[in-house]
């Protein structure tokens, strides 16, 4: 396995990877490895001949008063991670190499990230995104990229953005990873307070029950939103941030439920941000 740091080193990388017909598989992410992101990087060295993973926490994305310093950061536990699960490259740029001082340019998907996290974090944060994976997918050009279901907005944005900008990339989503007993895997769990780790269970269960009402037959969303609400509002230590049941596709909220919908929601537990989200359709879950 190769660690490369440099931007140029990247592209002859990618070039020779191209030349030789070889299909390459990207797996971006900001390391703290867990098994959600081993599972993408299975998923990837299983269908590429070369598998490349991108280490970085991106600057970009964390709006102010947001958790950039506290981010979990395990190197030398991810490269071992990594090793383990067929990655060939990691790509681990500096900040300084990906931001020069006098970079003045961004990509934005505007419509798709008014709701949901763009709301409550604010669009920038997906304009932190879109531009780090944008420029991820122009050092890589991998043929495959690998996202997580569990940033489901972030799938979603991420497909807009390589449909629009024509990145001849096929981008792939992968299910939720969790937990034995149902949390959702994420870096940010590392931070959360071990006498609020039970509690943090709270966000599922709403889930969970959205979705019981759901196979009961109750197709009000309005209804369906109160009793996950009550739910988690239920433990006043708890602060909701959001929790919308919303189309897949275009992250509005819906009227009827008649259709697959998205039932996405983020809490705040002993000073973390944790998210989550279930697929439902009408005839039962899609997930899970
Ligand atoms: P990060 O949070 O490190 O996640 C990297 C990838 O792993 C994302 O596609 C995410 O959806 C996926 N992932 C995280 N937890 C998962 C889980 N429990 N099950 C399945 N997949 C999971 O998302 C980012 O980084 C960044 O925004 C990034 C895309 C790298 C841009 O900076």
């Amino acid at each position: 396995m190769r660690i490369i740091e440099n931007l140029a080193e990247m592209r002859e990388t990618a070039k020779g990877i191209a030349v030789s017909r070889r299909s390459c598989g990207l797996v971006p992410t900001m390391g703290a490895l867990h098994d959600g992101h081993l599972s993408l990087m299975r998923r990837s060295s299983g269908e590429n001949d070369v598998s490349i993973i991108s280490i970085f926490v991106n600057p970009t994305q964390f709006m102010p008063g947001e958790d950039f310093d506290s981010y979990p950061r395990t190197w030398e536990a991810d490269v071992e991670a990594a090793e383990k699960n067929g990655v060939d490259i990691i790509f681990h740029p500096a900040p300084e190499d990906m931001y020069p001082s006098r970079s003045q340019t961004s990509v934005m998907v505007h419509g798709l990230t008014r709701s949901l996290c763009g709301m409550s974090r604010g669009q920038g944060h997906f304009r932190g995104v879109t531009t780090v994976v944008a420029k991820l997918f122009n050092l890589v050009q991998p043929t495959r990229a690998y996202f997580g279901q569990k940033d489901a907005q972030q799938a979603v944005v991420i497909q807009r953005m390589a449909l629009d900008l024509n990145f001849p990339v096929e981008i792939i989503v992968c299910p939720i990873v969790r937990e034995t007993d149902g949390l959702a895997m994420s870096s940010r769990n590392r931070n959360i307070p071990p006498e609020y780790r039970q509690r943090a269970l709270v966000l599922r269960q709403a889930l969970q029950l959205g979705r019981e009402l759901v196979q009961g037959g109750e197709t009000d969303p309005v209804v369906i939103s109160n009793a996950m609400g009550e739910h988690i509002l239920g433990d006043n230590e708890i602060e909701l941030d959001y929790l919308e049941i919303v189309s897949p596709e275009t992250l509005e909220t819906v009227e009827k439920l008649d259709d697959l919908v998205l039932i996405a929601g983020a809490i705040k537990i002993g000073g973390v941000r944790l998210i989550d989200n279930i697929l439902i359709g009408p005839n039962g879950p899609w997930e899970d």
